[in-house]
C-alpha cells in the first residue's frame, strides 16, 4: 500500500475542543475561531454540536455560531446530530454535513448518550433517512473504537459491527474514534484494515485523543494502510465531557508539520492555523498544546525581537 498523497485534515476544534472547556466560551471567540480556519484553507471544519444544552452547555450557541461565521465556497461545516431535534437544528442551521455519534462500547454509549448501542441506531435511523433525502453529507463517528474508560477493551468485532450499522445507515464517512486516546500503531492498523472490509477505505477516518501521546504515531499507522482522513484540534484543544481524563485531539498544527514534511498535500497554511491557535490559547486562556505551534511562535517572537527596529 502506497501512502496518500493527500490528505484531508477535518478541524473538530471548534467543537471536540470547546465542548470541554469549563468556562463558557464566547460565541463571539468562537466565530473568530472557524473564520480563521477558514481562511487558512480547511475544506472541513466541525462547527457546532445540536445536542442537549442540559448535557453539554458549551455548544448551546451552536445555532448562533453558524448563523455568524463567514463561510467559504469548497469548506463543509459540520454539526453534531444525535436525534432528529439536533438535525432539525442543524439543517435550520445551514450545517452542510450532519455526524451521527455511536460508540463501539455499551457502557460509553450510555454515558454519552443515554442509550444503547442498538436504541442509538435506531435513533440515528430517522436522522439519516432525513439526511439523505434533503441531500446532506452524512458521517458517522464511533467512539472507544480502541479502548473505553468504562469497558476497558474493546473487541475489533465491536468496531466492526458498529461500522457496518452506520454503512447501512447510508453515511457517506465513518470515524474511527480513539475517544481517550488509548490506542497503539499495531492495534489501529487492526482496526483501520477490519473497518476497511466494511466500508470504503477512503472515507474511512481516524480521529486520535493525545492522550497517552499516541495519536501522530497512529495517524502515520493509519497512513501505512491507507487511511487520507485525519480529525484534529487546533492547539490540541478539548477531550470528551463523558470520558474523564480525556485530553484533546491531536494538535492540527503538529499533524500538518508532519505531513508536509512528509510531502503529503493538505490544501491548508500551517502559518496561519499556528496563528489561530495562538489566538484561541489566548483568548480562552490555555496553554497551547500544540508543540509545533509552540516551537514556531517561539521561534517567529526570537526573529522579530532580533530584527532591527524600522526607522
Ligand atoms: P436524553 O435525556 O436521553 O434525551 O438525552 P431525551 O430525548 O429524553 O431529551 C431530554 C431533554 O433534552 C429534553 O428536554 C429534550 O428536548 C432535550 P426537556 O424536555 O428535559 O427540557 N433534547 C435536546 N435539546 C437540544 N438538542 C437536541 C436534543 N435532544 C434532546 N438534539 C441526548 C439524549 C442524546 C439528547 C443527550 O444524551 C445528549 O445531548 N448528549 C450529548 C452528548 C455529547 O454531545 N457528547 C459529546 C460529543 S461526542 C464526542 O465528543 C465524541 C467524538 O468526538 C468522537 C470521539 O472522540 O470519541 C464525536
Ligand atoms: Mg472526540
Amino acid at each position: 500500500m502506497t501512502m496518500p498523497n493527500y490528505v484531508k485534515i477535518v478541524e473538530v476544534g471548534p467543537r471536540d475542543g470547546l465542548q470541554n472547556e469549563k468556562a463558557m466560551v464566547p460565541t463571539d471567540v468562537k466565530v473568530a475561531l472557524i473564520n480563521q480556519l477558514t481562511d487558512a484553507g480547511f475544506v472541513n471544519i466541525e462547527a457546532a454540536s445540536f445536542v442537549s444544552p442540559k448535557w453539554v452547555p458549551q455548544m448551546a450557541d451552536g445555532a448562533d455560531v453558524m448563523a455568524r461565521i463567514q463561510r467559504r465556497a469548497g469548506t463543509l461545516y459540520s454539526a453534531l446530530t444525535p436525534n432528529m431535534k439536533g438535525f432539525e437544528g442543524a439543517i435550520a442551521a445551514g450545517a452542510d454535513e450532519v455526524v451521527i455519534f455511536g460508540a463501539a462500547s455499551e457502557a460509553f454509549s450510555q454515558k454519552n448518550i443515554n442509550c444503547s448501542i442498538a436504541e442509538s441506531i435506531a435513533r440515528f435511523a430517522p436522522v439519516a433517512a432525513a439526511a439523505k433525502e434533503q441531500g446532506v453529507r452524512l458521517r458517522g463517528s464511533i467512539s472507544c473504537a480502541l479502548g473505553c474508560p468504562y469497558q476497558g477493551e474493546v473487541p475489533v468485532s465491536s468496531v466492526v459491527d458498529v461500522v457496518r450499522r452506520m454503512r447501512e445507515l447510508g453515511c457517506d464517512e465513518i470515524d474511527i474514534a480513539d475517544t481517550i486516546g488509548v490506542g497503539t500503531p499495531v492495534r489501529v492498523q487492526e482496526v483501520m484494515r477490519a473497518a476497511a472490509a466494511e466500508f470504503a477505505l477512503d472515507r474511512l477516518s481516524g480521529h486520535f485523543h493525545d492522550t497517552y501521546g499516541q495519536a501522530l504515531s497512529n495517524i502515520l499507522a493509519s497512513l501505512e494502510v491507507g487511511v487520507a482522513i485525519f480529525h484534529a484540534s487546533v492547539a490540541g484543544l478539548g477531550g470528551c465531557p463523558y470520558a474523564k481524563g480525556a485530553t484533546g485531539n491531536v494538535a492540527t498544527e503538529d499533524v500538518l508539520y508532519m505531513l508536509h514534511g512528509m510531502g503529503i498535500h493538505t490544501g491548508i497554511d500551517l502559518e496561519a492555523v499556528v496563528r489561530a491557535g495562538d489566538y484561541i490559547s489566548q483568548a480562552i486562556g490555555r496553554a497551547n498544546s500544540s508543540r509545533v505551534g509552540r516551537a514556531l511562535l517561539t521561534k517567529w517572537a526570537a526573529a522579530s525581537d532580533a530584527a532591527p527596529a524600522c526607522v
